[in-house]
């Protein structure tokens, strides 16, 4: 390895956007770590050391989390222990060890009532468990005295990894001729592979003067039944979508009506365009 090749962690290994990440790998010129749970776990200080001690990474991407929205209201303290107090394991050790962090956030920080995409300066406001502990694990970033840091906030994430809304979609108009999708929540559909492309393309830059929190989420926006009914049409599938309000779908957590991010800042500060989400559906030809 040459002593000037970025080392590069990457916990959570076995979710999606660490598989996008994984997928990206022989495209980038980096030695790369990838840690699932058992082989890292961030709630653990002494699994994240004995892994630092053997690692020695320049940088960690950190997208290790408790997503369970709806669970989380019934298991807030395992979503808290996750997302609030291993992340804050995890930054104190970078802190530490002066090891850089980029650690992936979520509209939910917010409370999904504007009329307009959400700055990185708007005030935060969580509706639910697994919002609040997404935005306790960003303050202790903020707390923790890291040599650099991105939080990455970002939303309605797909790709051919784990489950997501465009595979959910893609499997049930496959075998019925209509489906149901609600039409009064609004967001920005964001391909995983995107953020994991732009992740490592720009993680060489990552210092401490653009070290701060950025909005990354595909162009445009949509509701579940625009997405569906795309995702339905780019795999020449004749299912019909109807829509229909989430009063009709209630769920634990209440989602937000609107969380489009607004993502200017991000490509003004790394002077790169980030496409529509209707141009980054992954096609029939899939991701
Ligand atoms: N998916 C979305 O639409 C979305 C939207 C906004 C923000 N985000 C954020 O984006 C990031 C990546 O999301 P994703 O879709 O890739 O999530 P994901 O598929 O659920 O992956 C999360 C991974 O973290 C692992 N994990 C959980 N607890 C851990 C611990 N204590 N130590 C180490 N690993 C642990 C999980 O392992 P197990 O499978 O063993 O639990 C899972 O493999 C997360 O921070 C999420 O909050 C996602």
């Amino acid at each position: 390895m040459a002593s000037d090749q970025l080392s590069v962690l990457v916990t959570g290994a076995g979710g999606q956007l660490a598989q996008c990440i994984q997928k990206l790998q022989p495209d980038f010129d980096y030695a790369f770590y990838f840690k699932d749970r058992k082989a890292l776990n961030i709630t653990d200080a002494a699994s994240i050391n004995s892994a630092l001690d053997k690692l020695k990474p320049d940088v960690i991407i950190n997208t290790a989390a408790y997503t369970q929205v709806d669970l989380a209201e019934t298991e807030t303290e395992q979503a808290f222990n996750i997302n609030h107090l291993g992340v804050a394991n995890l930054a104190a050790r970078c802190a530490e060890r002066v090891i850089k962090l980029i650690h992936i956030s979520t509209d939910y920080v917010f409370d999904g009532k504007l009329d307009r995409p959400y700055l990185e300066t708007d005030p935060t406001k969580p509706q639910t468990a697994y919002g609040k502990s997404k935005l306790a694990g960003e303050h202790s970033i903020l707390e923790a005295k890291l040599p650099a840091f991105w939080i990455l906030r970002t939303a309605w994430l797909y790709s051919i990894y784990g489950k997501n809304f465009y595979k959910t979609i893609l499997n049930l108009a496959q075998s019925r001729d209509e489906l149901s999708v609600v039409n009064d929540q609004t967001g920005a559909p964001t391909q995983a592979l995107d953020l994991a492309r732009f992740i490592l393309e720009n993680l060489p830059k990552l210092n401490k003067q653009n070290s701060g929190i950025y909005h990354y989420v595909n162009s445009g926006q949509a509701t579940w039944f625009d997405f569906a009914k795309a995702i339905i049409a780019e795999n020449g599938l004749m299912t019909s979508v109807i829509p229909v309000a989430s009063s009709q779908y209630p769920t634990a957590a209440r989602r937000p009506e609107y969380s489009v991010l607004a993502n200017s800042k991000i490509q003004e500060t790394f002077n790169f365009s980030i496409r529509h989400w209707s141009e980054a559906l992954p096609g029939q030809a899939r991701v």
